[in-house]
C-alpha cells in the first residue's frame, strides 16, 4: 500500500493556483519510538496557510517547495509505539494534506470520545480558539457593546460573531456576498451582515452602525480595517488576527489611513495575537464551546470537500471566498 501527499510543487508568484501543487505517491512512512503513524481522516482548509506560502508568517518559517502542504487534521492511529497513545485512538494533529503521517507523540491531542470528531477542525480545533480568545481576551467586549467583524462567514468569524452574541453584543458581520450576509442574519442571529463588493459598502457600514463599534476582529486588513477605523468609538479595541485580504499576492498594501492618528486621538487599542498565546488555556476555552454548541448557542457551519485531490482548487476558491464556516476535506 502506498501513501498519497499534495506536495507544494512551486510557490504562488501573484494569486495561488493548483499548479502551485502536485499529487504524489510515496512510501508509508516507518515510526520510531515515541511516534505513531496517523490515517488522516480530514483537515482543515484555512486562510492562514496562504500567509505561510507568502512568507509573512513568521511562526511559520519561510516558505519552502517540495514538502507536503501544512494543515491541522484529524486521524486515527493505525501503528502506535507509546502505550498513552494506542491504535484506534482519534487525535488532532498537523497531518499535512497526506493519507498517512509518522508523528510525535508530543504533537498529538486525543479527542475527547463524547465529542463528534469533526468538530476539531473547527470550534474545537485552532479557530475556534482563536475566535474564542482573539474576541474574548483581546477584544474584551462588554455586554450591549458592538463588535464588527471581517471575514465574518468564515472558520474564524462566523464563530467569533455568535460567541458575541453569546456575551450580549450587537454584531456586525462584513462579508463578500449577499448570499452570506443572508445567512449570517437569518441562520447565526447577527444583527446585520454588509457586503464589502457593494459599491456603497462605506455607506451601509455607517449605517448598520449608528451607536459606532466598540471592538473590531479583523480578519482581513485592508481596506475593510480602513473602513472600521473611522467607525470605532472611544476607547474602542481592534484585534488584530489575520490579513487575508493581502495574503494572495506577491504585492501587498501598505497599512490604511488613520493610523496612528485615529488610535491617538480616541484612546483607542490595536492590538494583534496568535492562538497559541494561549495555549495554557485551551482547556478552559474548550469547555466553554462545547457547552455552547450543546445548548445551540453556537452553531457550527462547515463546508465540505470528498478526496484529497480536491485540497489545491478547494484552497483557491477559499481565497476567492467560496466557503462558508470551516472548510473540510474528507479523505
Ligand atoms: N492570529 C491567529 O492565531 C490566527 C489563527 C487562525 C486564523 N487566523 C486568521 O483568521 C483569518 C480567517 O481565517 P479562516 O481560516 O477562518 O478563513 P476563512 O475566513 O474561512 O476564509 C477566508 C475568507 O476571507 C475572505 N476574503 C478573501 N479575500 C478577501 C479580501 N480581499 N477582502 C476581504 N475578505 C476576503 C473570503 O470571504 P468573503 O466572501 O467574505 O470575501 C474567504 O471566505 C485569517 O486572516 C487567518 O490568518 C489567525
Amino acid at each position: 500500500m502506498k501513501n498519497k501527499q499534495v506536495i507544494i510543487n512551486s510557490l504562488p508568484e501573484g494569486k495561488l493556483t493548483e499548479s502551485n501543487y502536485r499529487l504524489v505517491e510515496s512510501e508509508i512512512p516507518e515510526i520510531s519510538s515515541d511516534q505513531v503513524l496517523v490515517k488522516t481522516i480530514s483537515f482543515a482548509i484555512t486562510a492562514g496557510t496562504r500567509a505561510g506560502l507568502q512568507g509573512s508568517a513568521s511562526y511559520a518559517g519561510a516558505p519552502t517547495t517540495g514538502i507536503v502542504m501544512n494543515c491541522t487534521g484529524i486521524g486515527e492511529i493505525v501503528k502506535s509505539n507509546s502505550e498513552e497513545y494506542p491504535i484506534g485512538k482519534n487525535v488532532l494533529t498537523q497531518t499535512g494534506w497526506q493519507e498517512y503521517s509518522a508523528q510525535n507523540i508530543q504533537s498529538l491531542t486525543l479527542l475527547r470520545d463524547t465529542v463528534a470528531p469533526s468538530l476539531y477542525l473547527g470550534p474545537l480545533g485552532i479557530n475556534g480558539l482563536t475566535a474564542y480568545f482573539g474576541l474574548l481576551e483581546i477584544g474584551q467586549p462588554q455586554e450591549g457593546e458592538t463588535v464588527m467583524i471581517s471575514a465574518a462567514a468564515g472558520s474564524v468569524g462566523h464563530m467569533v460573531g455568535q460567541i458575541a452574541k453569546i456575551k450580549g453584543c450587537s454584531v456586525i458581520g462584513v462579508c463578500g456576498s449577499d448570499d452570506k450576509c443572508e445567512k449570517l442574519i437569518n441562520d447565526l442571529g447577527f444583527d446585520a451582515a454588509i457586503n464589502y463588493k457593494d459599491a456603497n459598502f462605506r455607506q451601509n457600514l455607517k449605517e448598520a452602525t449608528p451607536n459606532g463599534v466598540d471592538v473590531y476582529f479583523d480578519n482581513t486588513g485592508g481596506m475593510i480595517l480602513g473602513s472600521a477605523l473611522f467607525r470605532l468609538n472611544s476607547g474602542g479595541r481592534i484585534a488584530c488576527c489575520g490579513v487575508v485580504s493581502q495574503y494572495d499576492t506577491s504585492t501587498p498594501e501598505p497599512g490604511p489611513r488613520g493610523i496612528p492618528g485615529l488610535l491617538v486621538n480616541k484612546s483607542i487599542r490595536m492590538q494583534g495575537f496568535l492562538v497559541f498565546d494561549f495555549a495554557d488555556k485551551y482547556e478552559e476555552a474548550t469547555n466553554d464551546l462545547i457547552g455552547w454548541i450543546d445548548s445551540g448557542q453556537l452553531k457550527v457551519l462547515t463546508d465540505e470537500l470528498e478526496g484529497l485531490e480536491k485540497a489545491p482548487q478547494g484552497f483557491v476558491d477559499l481565497l476567492a471566498g467560496g466557503n462558508i464556516g470551516t472548510r473540510i476535506v474528507n479523505i
